[in-house]
């Protein structure tokens, strides 16, 4: 089901406003999304919502939303080809929630890692939306019948239970949703860069991580300020090989080997190349941001395209359940 009129199968993919994004996020992610572009019918979705599960207050989740929105079209998601759009912005992700809310035993959605880890992380905070997470995002999926979802590792306990959904949901009632494939980016987990033994993330601090938005001075401060121990070096070699000259990185690694690297010239280089690659993405941030009815447009047509598809599925659901 749902091939599109171009023969392409439909993909889905969402990430939350909840804060900066940075290069783990876009070696892990994003650059997976640009590229999945040229092969899908790729639908990809800010997904604040799901954002609501953390304590976050109204002005930080509308500005962040709108960052990532143009930090996702900065870095190439083209509206031309994909939908972008706002999670809240199509109706029918939340229907669908509840009706897979009524499908979903509560013991199930327990077992969730990312559940269990939340109330540990936010004792005061265990919100239900925490615990029914994985619904929403079933549904995110399910309402557009995609079968590709590009994710992290951490979240394919969450596409395993997408999948029990479907399975209970066509039981139930008759084989609608197809059995959805998580695609895993290439095993590319960007470490901390003040703790390289963890990954790099927002929870470990504003030297942990370069953020896409970061200026010159901040990334040459925190790559200077980096960790060089064993998995530090490996981490800063890693980005130096995605990001440098190939030739450099040889020799990088050769110097390792003999152990004559220094850890500055490797430091120094690094910034140069990831500010080099950050250079014109920035400048298409700094005209999204100077245009922000432009951006607003572009989720609102994204958002336009993606209700119709959306409707059109929620009706034969409601249908099948009796709602209709
Ligand atoms: P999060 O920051 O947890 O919202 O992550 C958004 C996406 O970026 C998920 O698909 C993660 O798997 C991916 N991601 C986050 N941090 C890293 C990292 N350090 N290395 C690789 N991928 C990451
Ligand atoms: N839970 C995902 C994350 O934290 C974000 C997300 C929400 C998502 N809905 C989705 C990812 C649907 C893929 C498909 O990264």
């Amino acid at each position: 089901m749902n091939k599109n009129s171009n023969g392409m199968k439909t993909l889905f993919s969402g990430i939350k406003p909840t804060g900066q994004l940075h290069l783990g996020n876009y070696l892990g992610a994003i650059k997976n999304w640009v590229d999945l572009q040229k092969k899908y019918d790729c639908i990809y979705s800010v997904v604040d919502l799901h954002a609501l599960t953390i304590d976050i207050d109204a002005a930080t989740l509308r500005k962040n939303t709108r960052e990532l929105a143009v930090d996702l079209l900065a870095l190439g998601i083209n509206p031309k080809k994909s939908i972008l759009c706002k999670q809240s912005e199509v109706t029918g992700h939340t229907e669908l929630d509840w009706i897979f809310n009524c499908l979903i035993p509560v013991a199930e959605l327990e077992r969730m890692t990312q559940y269990k880890d939340m109330c540990v992380r936010q004792p005061k905070n265990v919100n239900a939306g925490l615990l029914t997470y994985p619904a929403l995002m079933a549904a995110d999926i399910l309402i557009y019948g995609a079968e590709y979802v590009p994710v992290g590792e951490d979240q394919l306990q969450h596409l395993e239970l997408t999948r029990v959904l479907a399975r209970k949901f066509n039981n139930k009632y008759k084989k609608y949703f197809a059995e959805i494939q998580p695609i895993l980016s290439k095993n590319i987990r960007v470490m901390s860069l003040n703790a390289p033994n963890k990954k790099m993330s927002k929870s470990l601090g504003e030297t942990s991580y370069i953020a896409i938005r970061d200026n010159a001075a901040t990334i040459t401060k925190k790559i200077k300020k980096a960790v060089a121990d064993e998995a530090g070096v490996k981490n800063l070699l890693e980005l130096y090989k995605i990001f440098g000259e190939t030739t450099k990185y040889k020799k990088f690694n050769r110097d390792l080997a003999k152990k004559q690297l220094m850890n500055s010239t490797l430091k120094d280089e690094l910034t140069k190349s990831v500010l080099k690659f950050l250079k014109p993405v920035q400048k298409k941030i700094k005209y999204y941001d100077a245009h922000p009815l432009e951006v607003e447009k572009i989720l609102s047509d994204g958002a336009k395209k993606a209700q119709v598809l959306a409707d059109k599925n929620l009706l034969e659901i409601k249908k099948l359940v009796g709602l209709i």
